[in-house]
């Protein structure tokens, strides 16, 4: 999909559809949508007597063939009321649009911005819309319709901000391919994407984009003693992989803060010898969802080219319950030297996820971040809307939970009281790896986690209720939605 900046008046624009934003208001014939009511003869005013243009969020009037204008069509998407308006809306709106037009049969269309937000912000939220809206996951569907938006031009930008909109929206294109790029892996079910696949594809993008990467295969995963990744491998025919991924930034400071971004990534989770139920099982497949997120924002980061250098870590295994899988109550030994009772077999992410975090530290990372589709607990405390942020630094936390606000994505920061550490204490080993009290699942996963990451300012990140959207929404396809990923390169570059 072709995305360009046009200059040109709008209402001569030859296009299958011009699409603006209307504002929810008692009166929402006001800015872009008076200015489109006079070329058009009172056509806004008309449908907002009627009853039929409110400007609520995400209402869709389409008119054929307006009056005053060269366009085929026009769109007027409302976006809501205007002092609430901020880039998560108009990513929404521009992605809905998009996939409305696409589903119409159009090919090409031109969005006119309203003018509300700052150029460089807005034109990148645009193409973030656009581009993420675009992605489809019907890569596995034989009869797949050809319906495709080939070009979109944005419009209705100031002459003075040109510069500022070409910036963001390259800035957009990259950020949001990496979110798709995060969504492709996703998207892939566990018998396409094996933990040797996913290492094959993490290396071919790191070489793409100039990153440094290693792959450890089994042989070497055992040299470094990572038992507790190995002891949820052993249960599967499917070798592990240990994946690293550096970006380096021109002029290195020595001594400077490294940031260490660890993600878990089980392709695919039956449980082990703790099973899952059948019923939903099949949706385990993106149990990779932490590593995959991970690898999209070194993506990013290796175009963008912060100033600080990111450390990417990502364990991946298989988590099966073969005749050589580990079983309740056996004591494994991480890399770290901590010993640990796996008590579950299915609370896998949080013993891949120490050899990772303790790993990322031997590299040289001074601040961490691990992201994981950890625990089932998260969906019941904050459903699919909100990420959960839990943290061993303040400062650090809300550094990201700043980055969050910046870029739209909901995130919820849950408390990590020195109480909860009390249910991970092993009976028989240093730390068990479920929670010996009631409830508090996601909180004592954490603490879990950040026993390895011990001083270290440390943040978890549980995706495990945001990874996956089960119902498509009009922005974005059913399926993998690449959350975290833009906060976590905000907070990079924003480092
Ligand atoms: N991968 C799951 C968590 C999960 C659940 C992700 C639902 C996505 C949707 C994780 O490995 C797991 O099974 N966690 C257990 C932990 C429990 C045994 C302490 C869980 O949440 O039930
Ligand atoms: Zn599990
Ligand atoms: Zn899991």
């Amino acid at each position: 999909m072709q995305i360009t900046l046009e200059t040109k008046p709008y209402a001569s624009l030859e296009t299958d559809a011009l699409v603006t934003p209307v504002f929810e208001s008692d009166d929402p014939i006001q800015g872009r949508a008076a200015e489109l009511d006079q070329l058009t003869g009172g056509l806004l005013k008309k449908l907002a007597t009627s009853g039929e243009l409110t400007g609520k969020t995400l209402e869709f009037t389409l008119v054929h063939a307006p009056a005053g204008l060269k366009a085929a069509r026009l769109l007027l998407v409302g976006a809501g009321k205007r002092d609430q308006f901020n880039v998560a809306t108009l990513r929404k709106v521009v992605g809905a649009a998009l996939r409305a037009l696409k589903a119409k049969s159009v090919k090409n269309f031109t969005f006119l911005a309203g003018g509300t937000l700052p150029a460089e912000d807005g034109s990148q939220a645009i193409v973030e819309g656009l581009v993420t809206g675009d992605f489809e996951t019907d890569k596995y569907k034989t009869d797949k319709q050809d319906k495709k938006i080939e070009s979109v031009s944005l419009v209705g930008f100031p002459e003075a901000e040109t510069a500022a909109v070409q910036k963001g929206m390259a800035r957009g294109r990259i950020i949001a391919e990496s979110q798709n790029f995060t969504r492709d892996l996703v998207n892939e079910p566990s018998n396409k994407l094996t933990p040797r696949v996913l290492a094959e594809k993490a290396e071919a993008m790191a070489k793409e984009a100039g990153l440094a990467v290693e792959i450890f295969d089994e042989k070497k995963i055992a040299d470094l003693k990572m038992g507790a990744l190995l002891s949820v491998a052993q249960g599967s025919d499917e070798p592990p992989r240990f994946i690293v991924v550096t970006y380096t930034p021109a002029n290195p400071k020595p001594g400077a803060p490294v940031i260490g971004l660890v993600g878990k990534a089980v392709t695919f989770d039956t449980g082990g010898i703790s099973i899952k139920p059948a019923d939903g099982m099949e949706k385990m497949k993106y149990d990779m969802a932490g590593g995959a997120t991970m690898l999209g924002v070194m993506r990013a980061l290796a175009a963008l080219k912060p100033n600080v250098k990111v450390i990417c870590v990502v364990p991946s295994t298989e988590n099966m319950p073969g005749g050589t899988a580990q079983k309740p109550g056996d004591i494994q030994t991480a890399m770290s030297g901590k010993t640990i009772e796996v008590l579950n077999t299915d609370a896998e992410g949080r013993l891949i996820l120490a050899d990772g975090v303790h790993y990322a530290k031997q590299l040289g990372a001074t601040h961490l971040v691990d992201a994981a589709t950890l625990t089932g607990a998260i969906v019941v405390a904050l459903g699919n809307i909100n990420v959960g942020v839990f943290g061993s630094d303040p400062a650090w936390t809300d550094k990201l939970l700043a980055s969050a606000k910046a870029v739209g994505e909901k995130m919820w920061e849950l408390p990590m009281d020195e109480e909860y550490r009390e249910f991970i204490k092993g009976s028989f080993a240093d730390i068990q790896n479920i929670s010996s009290g009631k409830g508090g699942g996601s909180i004592t996963g954490a603490w879990f986690i950040r026993e390895f990451a011990g001083d270290s300012p440390w943040i978890h990140l549980d995706i495990a209720g945001t990874a996956w959207n089960d119902d498509a929404k009009p922005w974005l396809a059913k399926g993998p939605t690449g959350v975290a990923l833009r906060t976590l390169v905000h907070l990079v570059l924003s480092f």
